[in-house]
């Protein structure tokens, strides 16, 4: 299939840039810049975009493309840092900006050129470099000038190289997508025979391939990756082959347990495992309140719950599949370039079982470079339920990340009754579908109300609601004030030990979405 081969120098849009070209029908690719393209992949290639990084060009580590991708002869597009290993290896001067260019910035066109078909002079774009040229190599022209003066777009003298200085992966970029498709479709010829039902049949046949008559676990966590992977492996191979396990760690939403059995076999199913690990995951978390404390204990207990259970069962012999999304990946620092910085690791990636499935090639990550929402639309494809795509993310660590200091048996209980009133009120009022997250958090004080004619004292619930694209970075959801006060006044009413409920307004960046 036409594919254009998207090159990650470490950063953290390499993966959004591929999702925009998929956007337009085109298969992308990610692929590591420094190394040489894959032989199997080398006769699809009809472009190359080479991404953005923290690096920069005068630093003698940074990492620079694989000289023999620029002799594959196809059009090239290097985006911010991508642009300046060019213009630096191509005898330019690339230098630290005077003026620093972050957010938006109105371009003015200064020559016609394919790349800019069908967007109009002075549109914004979106800036975030330190570095800027200084000088452009002897054979490159300017294209595009910021509204600051500095070259933002360039190009050589056949036109085989584009270099942009901007961001049309991001969504504050206007006609970003219309960039990206001229140079996808217009610049490289690219044929759009990307659709999701074809990324199904070629998901399956790898999978198959990989599989052969070998067995399958899948680790379900009730969450819409896994359940997703779960039903394409289970489409992909015989049932007998694979095996489903989930444990329950007593700090899923309430209800999930019942829920994801149910999913599980409706989907036919075979071999489903459900663990019951609630007591054990209370009793570890029993007077623990540091919150990367709760986190380690809750991860290493899950690590040895499954390996004890995999052991007894004799199911963990053979693949691992799991619906690692490459946000996960990227958070983890192990994108596909080695230099993107780690934010925060996963224990999915960390885990001992993945990493020697990893390591002996028996790891199967169907979903390892899709966007969330992309994962809902190949659920949909699967015949997933609607409400089994739509569903919100959940962490990992469960309900212990949103009860803040003691996990006890008791405020799950409490948390868990808050959170079902919370949820079911976005349901009726239709707005669960516009949040990307929302759910309650029970904070470790009390407060004074009143209850009756008495003087009470009563826990507290913080309300988050959030919208995002990837969770990387969030908005608060505005709410309608009348939507926030009959929610809170339900929750306050039936759930006797909340007194009190308080709404989150902070954004991430500076806040995360999750409290700890
Ligand atoms: P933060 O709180 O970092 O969350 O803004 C971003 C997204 O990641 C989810 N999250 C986790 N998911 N294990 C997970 O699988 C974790 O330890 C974890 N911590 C946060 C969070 O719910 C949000 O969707």
């Amino acid at each position: 299939m036409d594919t254009i081969a998207v090159l990650d120098f470490g950063s953290q849009t390499a993966q959004l840039i591929g999702r925009r070209i998929r956007e337009c029908g085109v298969y992308a690719e990610i692929l590591a810049g420094t190394e040489p393209i894959p032989e199997s992949l080398v006769s699809e290639i009809r472009g190359i975009v080479l991404s953005g990084s923290p690096a920069s060009v005068h630093e003698p580590e940074s990492p620079r493309i694989h000289p023999s991708i620029l002799e594959l002869g196809v059009p090239v597009l290097g985006i911010c840092y991508g642009l300046q290993q060019i213009v630096d290896a191509a005898g330019g001067r690339v230098s630290r900006a005077e003026r620093r260019e972050y957010g938006r910035s109105r371009l003015h066109l200064r020559q016609d050129h394919p790349l800019f078909n069908n967007v109009p002079d002075g549109f914004v774009s979106w800036m975030s470099h330190g570095d800027s040229l200084a000088e452009l190599p002897a054979d490159f022209v300017l294209i595009a000038e910021s509204e600051h003066g500095l070259p933002a777009a360039v190009r050589n003298a056949d036109s085989s190289i584009v270099g942009i200085q901007f961001h049309p992966e991001v969504s504050h970029c206007e006609y970003g997508t219309q960039i990206l498709e001229n140079f996808a479709t217009g610049i490289c010829k690219a044929r759009q025979s990307w659709s999701m039902e074809q990324y199904v049949d070629t998901a399956r046949t790898n999978i198959q391939s990989t599989a052969g008559e070998g067995s399958v676990l899948v680790l379900i966590s009730g969450g819409v990756d896994s359940t997703v992977v779960a039903a394409l492996i289970l489409s992909a191979l015989r049932k007998s082959q694979v095996h489903l396990m989930y444990v329950d760690t007593g700090l899923m939403r309430a209800g999930e347990t019942e829920e994801v059995s149910t999913t599980l076999e409706q989907l036919g199913a075979e071999h489903v495992h459900i663990i019951d690990a609630k007591e054990r995951f209370y009793d570890a978390l029993e007077g623990k309140p540091d919150p990367e404390e709760k986190r380690r204990i809750i991860g290493d207990l899950f690590i040895s719950i499954q390996q004890e259970e995999l052991a007894a069962r004799k199911i963990g012999e053979g693949f691992l599949a799991q619906g690692t999304l490459y946000t996960d990946m990227i958070e983890s620092g192990k994108g596909v370039g080695k230099y993107a910085k780690v934010i925060k690791s996963h224990h999915n990636v960390r885990s001992p079982l993945v990493q020697k499935k990893r390591d002996d090639g028996l790891l199967i990550e169907p979903l390892s470079w899709l966007y969330k929402d992309e994962v809902r639309d190949l659920g949909r494809v699967l015949g997933l339920p609607e409400h089994v795509v739509g569903r919100h993310p959940f962490p990992g660590p469960g309900l212990a990340v949103r009860i803040l200091g003691s996990v006890t048996p008791e405020r799950v209980r409490v948390l868990q009754a808050a959170d079902r009133i919370y949820i079911d009120e976005l349901h009726k009022r239709k707005l669960y579908d516009r949040i990307w997250q929302a759910f309650c958090v029970l904070l470790p004080i009390s407060s004074v109300g009143v209850a009756g004619d008495d003087r009470a004292y009563g826990g507290v619930v913080a309300l988050r609601a959030v919208v995002s694209v990837d969770g990387m970075t969030a908005d608060v959801y505005p709410f309608e004030s009348r939507d926030i006060l009959e929610i809170s006044a339900r929750i306050t009413n039936e759930v006797p030990e909340v007194g009190r409920v308080v709404y989150d307004v902070s954004s991430k960046p500076p806040a995360t979405i999750e409290w700890e």
